[in-house]
């Protein structure tokens, strides 16, 4: 039986508690961290390495866990004093699943003493996690420490049922073999689908900066290595799941979202692959007149901006009209996300101001719309807000699409809103410490974590939304598409360029 050592925020001592669950037996040591990353009498203590070092002694490492969660990214959401122990202590920590608990979820843990994992697990849930919880639940999941679900198959199983007997037995993929990568090709076997998944042949995949953030720091959570990341594709549909009703038949042309982070990190999900597979939900024929360059380009950033609506309480059938008077400020309109914000919001009803650099002003005009502003402008704020007052219309709603963007948003809401409420979504993560404003809602835009709710969601998103869209010619592939080659070994480069910083442009690469 292994041990569970928990760092009690708040008492200065080390809590030990027995692992009476065999699930957590298997898997050894769990550290938790308090809220400041450490146990002390208050949450002002400063962490020194001397703290850390003493603490390390207790704490068995166990190898199994390596690369069960990195935790540098999910730090970026937390105090100072975490951030720093995950920045001086980064290599003896990333040994441990790190469960981040806030509050009266520390005293549900110790209290709880693990010993039926599932109330546990019902205790977290209930807590509405702070999104950084959820994380490490994934991660915890996914290494069987609480596992309600079949775990997700290794890359190094050769085993498995589900292989297929049919198709060719193995095809190229872009592996990620460890945190840090770099992605080499190598073969791995061509899974059947399961009962709710589509098997696709990959002909494009597009680049989302979440992508470097996994192959680099391994999040959001990698937690089966070798790993296969990616999540945006098109291609052509190779075999349906036995369940599968509504997603285009084999020999089908389609647009897809094929993640495994959302499939506790399946590497039979992810796109980085010649087969993938996708959930049915998140599969839509590419039409005739796109090519699969240009259907790539639509998953995750239309995702993440219509998430964007749902997170902050407005649904995706919203329809208003020019008397309404309905206003939105997309701050980063000619980013991918910010495109597909622009795009929706015109489709909802809404009129938009936007921020892009001047020389993208007419793509985000062109996409919908109504005024864009040069965020670099000393005077961005003044402008915006005369425009609106202008205009005459109600802004009381905000998209920050990238970093950097919630501190103008708040200056130029607290010019239009007066004493309504107004609500921002938030799509980078939000800071430690980020600025508010009175009556102002102020979320980070995430799917739900509840899978059920998660997939009607993505139905909603891309048969709801996208594929009428499409299919109508309202919604277009936005923004422009930078084509990069090399194939499924170009991806590790072309993941390069995406992180050095791309400017109104989506890297597609061609397989
Ligand atoms: N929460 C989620 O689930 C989720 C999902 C996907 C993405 N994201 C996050 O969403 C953000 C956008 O992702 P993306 O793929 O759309 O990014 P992207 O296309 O790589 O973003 C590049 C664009 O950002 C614009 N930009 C940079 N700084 C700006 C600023 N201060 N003000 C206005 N525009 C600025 C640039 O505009 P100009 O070229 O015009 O200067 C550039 O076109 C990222 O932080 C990403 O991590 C979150």
């Amino acid at each position: 039986m292994s041990e569970t050592l928990c760092n009690n925020y708040g008492t200065e001592e080390i809590v030990k508690l027995r692992a009476r669950s065999t699930e957590l037996t298997r898997c050894g040591p769990l550290l938790v961290l308090g809220r400041d990353g450490l146990p002390g009498p208050t949450s002002s203590r400063t962490l020194t390495p001397t703290d850390l070092a003493a603490d390390r002694k207790q704490i068995v490492r166990t190898p199994d866990l390596t690369n069960a969660c990195n935790a540098e990214r999910l730090g970026a959401g937390l105090n100072a004093p975490f951030v720093t122990l995950i920045r001086q202590f980064w290599s003896p920590l990333s040994s441990y699943p790190i469960l981040c608990e806030q509050g009266q979820r520390k005293k549900i843990l110790l209290e709880s003493g693990f010993g039926d994992t599932s109330d546990l697990m019902q205790a977290l849930e209930g807590a509405s996690l702070h999104m950084q919880t959820s994380y490490m639940l994934r991660v915890l999941r996914a290494n069987r420490l609480f596992s309600t679900k079949k775990p997700a198959t290794a890359i190094s199983s050769s085993t498995s049922a589900r292989r297929s007997s049919t198709m060719a037995a193995q095809h190229e993929a872009a592996i990620l073999p460890q945190q840090g990568g770099p992605l080499s090709l190598g073969k791995r076997p061509t899974p059947e689908p399961g009962p709710n998944d589509v098997l696709i042949e990959v002909k494009a995949v597009a680049l989302n900066p979440c992508d470097h953030f996994q192959r680099d720091y391994g999040m959001p959570p990698v937690p089966i290595y070798p790993a296969i990341i990616g999540s945006d594709t098109a291609g052509i549909v190779t075999k349906l799941g036995s369940n599968v009703k509504t997603a285009p038949g084999p020999g089908s042309r389609v647009i897809a979202f094929a993640s495994s982070f959302y499939q506790n990190g399946s590497p039979d999900h992810g796109s980085f692959q010649k087969y993938t597979l996708a959930q049915s939900e998140a599969v839509i024929p590419l039409p005739e007149s796109l090519s699969f360059e240009e259907g790539a380009v639509f998953p995750l950033a239309v995702l993440t901006a219509l998430t964007a609506w749902t997170t902050i309480g407005i649904p995706l059938d919203t329809k208003y009209t020019p008397a309404d008077k309905q206003a939105v400020l997309i701050w980063g309109a000619s980013s991918s996300v910010g495109t597909f914000a622009v795009q929706s919001a015109k489709t909802l009803g809404f009129t938009v101001y936007a921020t892009a650099s001047p020389k993208h002003h007419d793509l985000v005009k062109k996409i919908g719309a109504d005024a864009v502003f040069d965020y670099r402008a000393s005077d961005v704020v003044s402008q915006i807000v005369s425009a609106v007052k202008k205009d005459g219309v109600k802004l009381h709603t905000a998209h920050c699409v990238v970093d950097g963007a919630l501190q103008p948003t708040l200056d130029i809401l607290k010019e239009t809103k007066g004493d309504a409420p107004a609500k921002v979504a938030h799509s980078p993560l939000l800071p430690e410490g980020h600025p508010t404003l009175d009556n102002t809602q102020i979320t980070f835009n995430f799917p739900s974590m509840d899978e059920v709710a998660r997939s009607k969601h993505i139905n909603e998103v891309f048969n709801g939304w996208l594929k009428p869209g499409l299919e109508s010619g309202k919604v277009v592939p936005s923004p422009n598409i930078q084509i990069e080659g090399g194939g499924l070994g170009g991806i590790h480069a072309a993941l390069d360029k995406l992180k050095a910083g791309v400017s109104g442009t989506k890297i597609v690469v061609p397989v």
